[in-house]
């Protein structure tokens, strides 16, 4: 917990064409603090303390996209999807978390890269693909088990300031929650969350939830927990933390009441924001890591 408290070292960083305040100490090496300014390459992700340094950089950078597989394109809202394997790219993975603790006070992302794979989130144009954001899984082992409970599908979530609030965490949540879907799994992040996290997931899952209860009652069907957690792919524990916050649950008698007043439910659906873009799941192009 030590690094939480540090004070922050590096004020601004430009990636890109764009500049943001950092939030957050972020233990870049030795030489790289103190600084007003640290220039990042948005392609490969590597530092500089000079805007000469980075351009002299960029006439040499043959990346034009993070060092992966482009796995997703989107190309009426100009955005990719990149899976970057930890293992074969430990100077980029290394680079992506001192990048995300900028905007991080808790995590320790200092474990081995190894074990985990980036989906990077890109806008495309001419000059190539320009990071927005990213997520992190763990990988199953090589004996199939995942280190991490089962059903974890995301391990940290980053939308570069400039970027949010725009869609993009929801994109990337949904995402997670697609190759989930792929992998014939639910899923769950992992704990804990940020505030800005916490956030973005009560969004993100009471929408799924109430698209879902609204077609059961539009269908006139009956429904159950255990439904609403197979066809949304998000666990029981998670949805019924939901339904608690939204306050949209009883207990009686030992039974849950899910409260379907349609009206209340298009309120609380309006409060929690726009929906993301959609993800067209057949133009995903993954097979689950064995
Ligand atoms: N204040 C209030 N609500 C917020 C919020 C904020 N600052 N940021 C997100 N939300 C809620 C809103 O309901 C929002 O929907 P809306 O913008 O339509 O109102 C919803 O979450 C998701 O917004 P979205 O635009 O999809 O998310 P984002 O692109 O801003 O990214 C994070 C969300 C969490 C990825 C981003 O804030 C981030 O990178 N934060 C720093 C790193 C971090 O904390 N990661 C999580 C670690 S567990
Ligand atoms: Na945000």
């Amino acid at each position: 917990h030590r690094e939480a408290t540090k004070i922050k070292t590096i004020e601004k960083i430009k990636i890109g064409k764009l500049s943001c305040d950092t939030w957050y100490y972020s233990p870049y090496p030795k030489g790289y603090h103190n600084i007003e300014y640290l220039y990042i390459c948005e392609f490969c992700l590597s530092f500089y303390l000079t805007q000469q340094e980075m351009d002299r950089h960029s006439q040499k950078c043959l990346y034009k996209h993070p060092p992966g597989e482009e796995i997703y394109r989107d190309e009426d809202n100009k955005v990719s999807m990149f899976e970057v394997d930890g293992k074969k790219n430990k100077v980029y993975g290394e680079n992506l978390a001192y990048l995300a603790k900028l905007f991080l006070d808790h995590k320790t992302l200092w474990r081995d890269m190894d074990p985990f794979i980036f989906y990077v989130l890109c806008e495309n144009d001419e000059e190539g693909s320009h990071i927005v954001g990213y997520f992190s899984k763990e990988k199953s082992q090589d004996d199939g088990k995942q280190r991490t409970p089962e059903g974890q599908n995301l391990s940290c979530i980053l939308v570069l300031p400039c970027h949010q609030r725009k869609g993009y965490g929801k994109f990337l949540i949904s995402f997670s929650y697609q190759l989930s879907i792929i992998e014939g799994k639910l899923g769950t992040p992992e704990r804990p969350l940020s505030d800005l996290g916490k956030a973005s997931y009560l969004s993100w899952w009471t929408q799924r939830i109430i698209e879902y209860l609204n077609q059961m009652i539009e269908e006139d069907k009956d429904f159950s927990l255990k439904s609403l957690s197979q066809t949304t792919g998000i666990i029981e524990k998670d949805i019924l933390w939901t339904l608690e916050q939204k306050k949209l649950i009883k207990y009686y008698q030992g039974d849950i009441i899910i409260c379907t007043d349609q009206k209340k439910l298009q309120q609380i659906y309006d409060e929690c924001g726009k929906r993301e873009f959609k993800i067209h799941s057949q133009d995903i192009h993954w097979v689950p890591h064995k």
